[in-house]
């Protein structure tokens, strides 16, 4: 089973809004997935409940008393997590996980807390040695601000610490299409492509490293 985390301490960042979208397309593409909501605002199971049944099924799984259960024949997990996990929890996450995607707001101050945040990640037992492949994406990146411009330069400077680079895979518009979909539990790819056109080749980055080996631990 593959399993995907979607995580960043910071609320609001579009972790939920990132969990769905990918769940729906692997879903798409005939794997069968499970999306599980470890978050008590249960934002990923409000969208599953709206979930139109004509739509490629995802299944749910909601973490309580501390553990999921998960339907034996889940090709793909994408783990969806709350606001503010560190220390012993994110441990636990990161152990669960062989990609992690962070979504990071598009602020000179959001950049520089996930920068901080990844030192974090990297002090704990585990997480080096290649035991998880950790990409960042831009978030709601309002285009015509000046912040966006400058935004490529501070992500492409992100390092880890051991002096890689941590892969900044892409920037995600603010757009209402992710308001829409999240409203009628669906994901962008299944909006008119003719509205979504756009914010689908923003994704092109993220899924095609999602997609290959890249994105695994050797
Ligand atoms: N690219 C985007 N464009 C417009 N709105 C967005 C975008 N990404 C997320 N949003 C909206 O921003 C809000 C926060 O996003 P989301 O719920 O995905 O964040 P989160 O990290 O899961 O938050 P929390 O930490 O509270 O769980 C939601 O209303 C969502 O619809
Ligand atoms: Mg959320």
């Amino acid at each position: 089973m593959r399993t995907i985390l979607i995580l960043n301490p910071k609320g609001g960042c579009g972790k939920s809004t990132l969990a769905t979208n990918i769940a729906s397309y692997f879903a798409m593409n005939g794997k069968k997935v499970t999306l599980a909501d470890c978050d008590p605002q249960r934002s990923s199971q409000d969208w599953l409940n709206v979930r139109p049944e004509n739509q490629s099924k995802i299944n749910s799984a909601v973490l309580e008393k501390g553990s999921l259960q998960i339907p034996e024949d889940t090709d793909v997990l994408v783990m969806d997590t709350p606001a503010g996990v560190n220390d012993a929890r994110l441990s636990k996450f990161l152990s669960q996980a062989q990609t992690m995607v962070m979504p990071v707001l598009a602020s000179p101050i959001d950049i520089r807390a996930a920068e901080r945040f990844i030192d974090e990640l990297f002090s704990l037992k585990g997480t080096i040695n290649n035991k998880i492949k950790i990409a960042t994406v831009a978030n709601r990146v309002r285009e015509d601000t000046l912040i966006a411009a400058k935004l490529e330069y501070y992500l492409d400077k992100l390092t880890l610490p051991n002096g890689k680079q941590l892969p900044f895979m892409t920037m995600l518009r603010a757009s209402q299409n992710y308001i829409h979909a999240s409203e009628k539990g669906l994901s962008i790819f299944e909006l008119a492509p003719s509205k979504t056109y756009y914010d689908r080749e923003q994704w092109e980055p993220l899924l095609r490293w999602l997609d290959s080996s890249k994105s695994l631990p050797k």
